[in-house]
């Protein structure tokens, strides 16, 4: 009977694949449905009667003459085909459909832009419903889909009366499965400090939906050439689906640097993979053949010519592998990864060991050319992640070769950028700027070359900031929340969260909580005071309405909070080996996990100062798969205190230094130290 009563003991368990449910289940803003209705009436104009109708898809509206309109608000970003029910039409009755992601664009006569970007801000204009409607269910046809909204209006475009009813959106992104709210990963912790104490668990989750409603299927891309009027979200973007793009209104295209940001997010959230391996296995795909050229985008942008975004797609097989431990699908494009390797390899300079960047794109930054900082930075992470590619292929002369070189190109750049007067990275040989990008990478990359280097560059990149965040030297007006992502790791991994905090309260205090937003998922980028004009003169033409609301490389947050505050992170595929290394930042407690082939990984911890002791008591649980091995780190707030003791389940463990890892078998383990 024993095995029958522990099988009956597990079924409390939730399946494997899920996270516990707990108090961060509220915070999810992933739908509860796949179909959605509108959870309230933002605004109407012109003749409507019982306009309090279509929330929840309950009642009927009539749209009265020409104008006369509803706005429907969906409460949180949505994306995916509109339904609808004409229940009253008469012969030349019409209407049209305006969508936006943030309330500023809400207009009868436009939609938000994701087709072009154009300084009327108008170039997407509306989905015109023409005369004769037919009475009866209505979708919009599909290469009209709309990636990313939260407001919907529809206006009466003739003086005949249209009566419509059961408004509903048809959710398209993880078209994959079914409950858009089972994740496998959770993060949970209260910051007494903030507004909103709760702003943590939701930054954590608005980040997670942002990765979601950028999971789509393969042929639902945005048209390129783009469409003359309109816009058109019926092009094939890449070799399978479901695949990642990198925002939901646009550009519905696979950008390989975005993902270093939103693919951690979406392995400690969904821990759903599959969309990151055909979209690096789209770029790899195509490869030019003769040079070992990689895509910056995927198609049908197929944008070329970024030697950082080639670096990224190379950055990005490696943390593919490191979630997944996927090797049969490394064997798979090895031959083309290789080939990629060699094409940034070739462009080292014999005299100074450096790369020439000569393909030019990248995020929107300037300059970038020439023996440059951050490309050099990345290409640094290109050869580290190689050698451990090769490595866990036993190609042991090719890991040592990709090692030596990626020693070698460390010396060269601290030589060549490191300005002491300045205790930060130049952008390149011939400037004094010192950008966000190169320096975030620099500390996060492990280019620093003492823990004070560290330290003094996150220090110098505070000075770039104002209230709403960073504003990038290297492209001026612009808080980057990508670049910032970076940043925000690199202030934990120089040891100072305090600094870490303060950036992701002023910036993503403003991105999860402004009103220019859907307050739901995370803008691409704004200006240095806030605005929607990210990229104005960069590209976007000057037009606000352009600009993403939910955009994946924004979500830094998520997958800092895990592996920094939390603490708990993968170094070995699939976690075979991971760390536990919290950050306290302030806070009184923290809990968190995800999964991995493997299993669940777990943990909490909790903080307990007596001041009369003046005596800190730190505890953390760890639940993790039997047969794996970690290291736990005393929190760096606590280091320096005087008497250090440290129990593993009870026993006391002797450290020789303040930062000496603890190892620690699978399994459920308490850990506790304390400080005075
Ligand atoms: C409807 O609104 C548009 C845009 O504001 C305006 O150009 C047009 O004259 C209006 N039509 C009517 C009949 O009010
Ligand atoms: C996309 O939709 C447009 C409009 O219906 C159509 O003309 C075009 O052929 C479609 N393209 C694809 C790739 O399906
Ligand atoms: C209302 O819309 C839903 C889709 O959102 C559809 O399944 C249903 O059939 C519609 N109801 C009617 C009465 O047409
Ligand atoms: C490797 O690159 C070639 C082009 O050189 C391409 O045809 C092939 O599909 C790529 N292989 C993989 C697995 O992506
Ligand atoms: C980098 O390469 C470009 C293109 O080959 C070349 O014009 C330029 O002189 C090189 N820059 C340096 C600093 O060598
Ligand atoms: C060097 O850096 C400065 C500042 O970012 C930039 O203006 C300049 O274009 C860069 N040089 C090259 C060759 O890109
Ligand atoms: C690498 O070598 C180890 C030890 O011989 C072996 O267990 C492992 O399967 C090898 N891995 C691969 C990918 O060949
Ligand atoms: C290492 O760097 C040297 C010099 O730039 C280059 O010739 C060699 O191909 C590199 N090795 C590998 C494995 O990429
Ligand atoms: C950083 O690089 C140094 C060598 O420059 C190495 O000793 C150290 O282990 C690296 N740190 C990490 C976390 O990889
Ligand atoms: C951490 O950063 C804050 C400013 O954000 C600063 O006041 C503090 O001195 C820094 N701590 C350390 C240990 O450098
Ligand atoms: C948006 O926020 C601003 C500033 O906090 C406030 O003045 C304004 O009324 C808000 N707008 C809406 C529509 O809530
Ligand atoms: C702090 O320590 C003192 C002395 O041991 C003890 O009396 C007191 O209860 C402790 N306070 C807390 C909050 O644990």
């Amino acid at each position: 009977m024993w095995p029958r009563i522990l099988l009956l003991a597990c079924s409390v368990i939730p399946a494997l694949g899920l996270a516990p449910s707990g108090p961060w289940d509220a915070f999810n803003f992933a739908p509860k449905s796949k179909t959605v209705y509108p959870a309230s009436i933002r605004q109407s104009t012109g003749s409507i009667t019982t306009p309090k109708n279509l929330v929840n898809g309950a009642g009927k509206a009539t749209l009265s003459g020409v104008n006369s309109s509803i706005t429907l608000d969906f409460g949180v970003e949505v994306g995916g085909l509109v339904s609808l029910n004409f229940d009253t039409v008469t012969p030349t009755s019409s209407i049209a459909l305006s969508f936006s992601e943030s309330p500023s664009f809400i207009r009868l006569t436009a939609s938000d832009d994701s087709t072009f970007p154009d300084a009327t801000t108008t170039y997407d204009g509306v989905l015109n419903v023409p005369a004769p409607l037919t009475t009866g269910f209505w979708t919009q046809p599909a290469f009209a889909l709309r990636g990313g909204y939260r407001f919907l209006t529809i206006v009466s475009t003739s003086k005949n009366a249209v009566t419509i009813s059961n408004v509903s959106c048809a959710i398209s992104f993880m078209p994959h499965v079914d409950d858009l709210r089972a994740y496998a990963g959770y993060f949970y912790a209260t910051d007494p400090g903030f507004h909103d104490p709760d702003f943590l668990t939701k930054i954590w989750m608005a980040g997670a939906y942002t990765v979601q409603t950028n999971t789509v299927s393969v042929n639902q891309g945005r048209q390129i050439p783009v469409v003359a009027t309109g816009w058109a979200n019926n092009a094939t973007l890449g070799i399978a689906g479901p695949i990642i793009v990198d925002g939901a209104k646009r550009d519905r295209a696979v950008w390989p640097g975005d993902m270093g940001i939103a693919v951690p997010t979406q392995f400690v959230s969904t821990n759903d993979l599959t969309p990151t391996r055909n979209a690096l296995g789209t770029m790899f795909s195509h490869i030019n053949p003769t040079t070992g050229a990689l895509p910056e985008s995927g198609p049908p942008l197929s944008q070329l010519g970024s030697d950082t975004y080639h670096c990224w797609t190379l950055v990005g097989t490696y943390n593919y592998f490191l979630y997944t431990g996927d090797l049969a699908w490394i064997e798979d494009i090895w031959a083309n990864y290789t080939k990629a390797v060699a094409f940034v390899e070739a462009k080292v300079s014999p005299t100074n060991g450096l790369m020439n960047v000569t393909g030019l794109r990248d995020w929107a930054r300037q300059g970038g050319g020439g023996f440059n900082a951050e490309g050099n930075a990345i290409l640094y992470r290109v050869l580290t992640t190689a050698s451990f590619l090769a490595a866990a292929q036993n190609l042991t002369d090719l890991a040592e070769a990709w090692t030596a070189n990626a020693t070698a190109l460390k010396s060269a750049f601290n030589t060549a950028f490191w300005v002491p007067d300045l205790g930060m990275y130049r952008d390149n040989t011939s400037t004094t700027l010192t950008p966000q990008d190169a320096n975030s990478f620099a500390v996060l990359f492990n280019l620093t070359e003492s823990a004070e280097q560290a330290m003094s560059v996150s220090e110098g990149l505070e000075k770039n900031w104002n209230e709403f965040g960073p504003v990038a030297p290297e492209l001026p007006d612009t808080i980057s929340p990508f670049i910032s992502g970076f940043e925000l790791q690199a202030h934990f991994v120089a040891g100072n969260s305090t600094r870490a905090m303060d950036l992701l309260h002023r910036e993503w205090g403003y991105l999860m909580y402004t009103n220019l937003s859907v307050e739901s998922t995370l803008l691409e980028g704004i200006t240095a005071n806030g605005s929607l004009g990210y990229r104005a003169n960069v590209g976007y033409n000057h037009d606000p309405a352009y600009t993403s609301h939910a955009h994946g490389w924004s979500s830094g947050p998520t997958s800092t909070l895990t592996v920094y505050v939390l603490g708990l992170s993968v170094t070995q595929p699939q976690g075979a080996e991971w760390l536990l290394s919290p950050h306290i930042s302030g806070l009184p407690s923290a809990q968190g996990g995800f999964e991995t082939p493997l299993g669940s990984f777990s943990a909490s911890w909790s903080v307990v100062i007596n001041k009369t002791k003046s005596k800190t008591t730190f505890t953390a649980n760890v639940d993790v798969p039997e047969g794996t091995t970690g290291i736990f780190e005393v929190p760096v707030e606590l280091r320096g205190s005087t008497g250090l003791s440290v129990t593993v389940d009870g026993k006391a463990v002797g450290l020789s230094a303040p930062d000496e890892g603890v190892s620690i078998e699978g399994g459920v383990h308490t850990v506790v130290v304390t400080a005075t």
